[in-house]
């Protein structure tokens, strides 16, 4: 992820780069450390993969019958990108987003002509239990089913707090601009959307593992995602 040194997530926001230094580092260094992870793809939620995907709602020519399992798309070896769609709202048209081979993540209440669809654009899918957020036998499912075991998670900071939650995060890399927002209420890089007084963090702890500063001022943070030592 990346963020402003207040943690929130919307580049747009940010107070704007020192005279001299250049703008658009922030997008330059979310590819260039994703590329050092070495991760097999990126998993983001619902909302971040709508400003991805370009496609639209369609009929679909023909709607097969058993839909309604784990679906493989032709992945060409390419890296995965998978979307969290517990209501299938995303429509690609096509099964790439950026270059990588889309997997929708989806709840079991789908329509038949969504799946049909997605089948159409060469998507591949599968469910995560009936409402769409049983996230830990989504992840189960990803890993047996193309062989993955090490994916970034890309935001935004809803889906973030619910793998949070989930207990699903294992190292936390972050950007952390020279920059700031300031605004009570706008978005963090983690958003559990909880009751009051949850702690999504809870028997956590944060194992420093590396810190690099880069030109420009941004610091690369990460830490590893430990069992905290009374939990
Ligand atoms: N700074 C960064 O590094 C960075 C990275 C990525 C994104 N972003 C920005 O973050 C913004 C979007 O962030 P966001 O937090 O609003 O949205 P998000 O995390 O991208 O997506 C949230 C959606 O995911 C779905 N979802 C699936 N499983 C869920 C679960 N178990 N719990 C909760 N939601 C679940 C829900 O979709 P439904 O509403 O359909 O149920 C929810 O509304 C964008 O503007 C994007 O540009 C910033």
């Amino acid at each position: 992820m990346g963020s402003s040194i207040d943690g929130r997530l919307h580049p747009s926001r940010w107070t704007p780069p020192a005279t001299g230094i250049a703008d658009g580092l922030v997008h330059r260094y979310y590819e260039e450390t994703a590329a050092r992870l070495g991760g097999e793809g990126w998993i983001v939620g619902r909302t971040t993969m709508a400003e991805i995907a370009k496609g639209h709602p369609r009929l679909p020519s023909a709607i097969p019958a058993s839909l309604r399992r784990t679906h493989l798309g032709d992945r060409k070896g390419r890296d995965l990108a998978v979307a969290i769609d517990p209501h299938g709202k995303v429509h690609y048209g096509r099964d790439d987003a950026g270059g990588d081979h889309v997997v929708a993540v989806l709840g079991e209440g789908v329509s038949d002509a969504y799946l049909a669809e997605l089948r159409e654009d060469g998507v591949s899918y599968l469910f995560a239990g009936p409402e769409g957020r049983d996230l830990s036998a989504a992840m189960d499912t990803l890993g047996a089913a193309f062989g993955v075991r090490t994916l970034l998670l890309e935001g935004g900071g809803i889906i973030n707090g619910a793998f949070l939650k989930a207990g699903l995060i294992d190292e936390v890399s972050l950007l952390v601009s020279p920059a700031l927002d300031g605004l009570a209420g706008v978005p963090t890089i983690f958003e559990y959307h909880g009751e009051p007084g949850e702690r999504p963090a809870a028997g956590k702890a944060l194992r420093h593992l590396q810190t690099e500063t880069l030109e420009g001022g941004t610091v690369w943070l990460r830490y590893r995602v430990e069992d905290a030592e009374d939990a």
